[in-house]
């Protein structure tokens, strides 16, 4: 009972954690490409202001309800368990995998997110004409993200095998 509870809690943050950024990416930003720059640089700072922290919490929620299934409510109880079964190997995996796509959405996304919409030079460029830096920044970012992205796709694979 208590590990069906805990694992339909994980599942539905997991979603939340995995589409919640994914929505951002593909259904808030582009967006904000038809608004004004000064008002899409405002906009974009307070929704990653904003949603920084709630995916921050969630996904560290993911990884300690992970953490728990796997251990006190699953098979891994002895260190032979972890390092000498299939399982203890893709949970191995899962959970470093969970631990990189948390620590690269918070030291290489949102920080390079903040770094771009505060760059005041790159906005002042754009609204004088030159969009190119801005442009080249925002590509940087799409393709930071997109590795964000494909660690969630191997952490669904590795949850369908686990
Ligand atoms: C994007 C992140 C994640 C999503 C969307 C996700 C989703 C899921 C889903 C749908 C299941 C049910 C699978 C099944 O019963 O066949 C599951 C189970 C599980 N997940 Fe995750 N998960 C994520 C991250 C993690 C992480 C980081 C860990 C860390 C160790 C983890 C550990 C587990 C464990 C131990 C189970 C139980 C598997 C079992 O014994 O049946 N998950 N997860």
């Amino acid at each position: 009972m208590m590990r069906e509870v805990l694992l339909v809690i994980h599942i539905l943050l997991g979603i939340m954690w995995a589409g919640g950024i994914m929505f951002v990416g593909w259904g808030v930003y582009p967006v904000t490409l038809k608004m004004p720059l000064e008002n899409q640089r405002k906009f974009l700072i307070q929704l990653m202001k904003w949603t920084h922290h709630l995916f921050t919490l969630i996904g560290s929620l993911v990884i300690f309800t992970g953490f728990l299934l796997g251990t006190v409510f699953g098979p891994i109880k002895s260190w032979e368990a972890l390092f000498y079964s299939t399982y203890g190997h893709l949970w191995l995996t899962a959970f470093f995998l969970g631990i990189f796509a948390l620590l690269w959405g918070i030291f290489v996304g949102y920080r390079g997110m903040m770094r771009l919409f505060l760059d005041d030079f790159v906005w002042i460029e754009a609204v004088n004409g030159n969009k190119e830096p801005l442009m080249r920044g925002l590509f940087r970012l799409t393709v930071m993200e997109s590795m964000e992205v494909i660690g969630f796709i191997a952490l669904v694979v590795i949850m369908v095998l686990l």
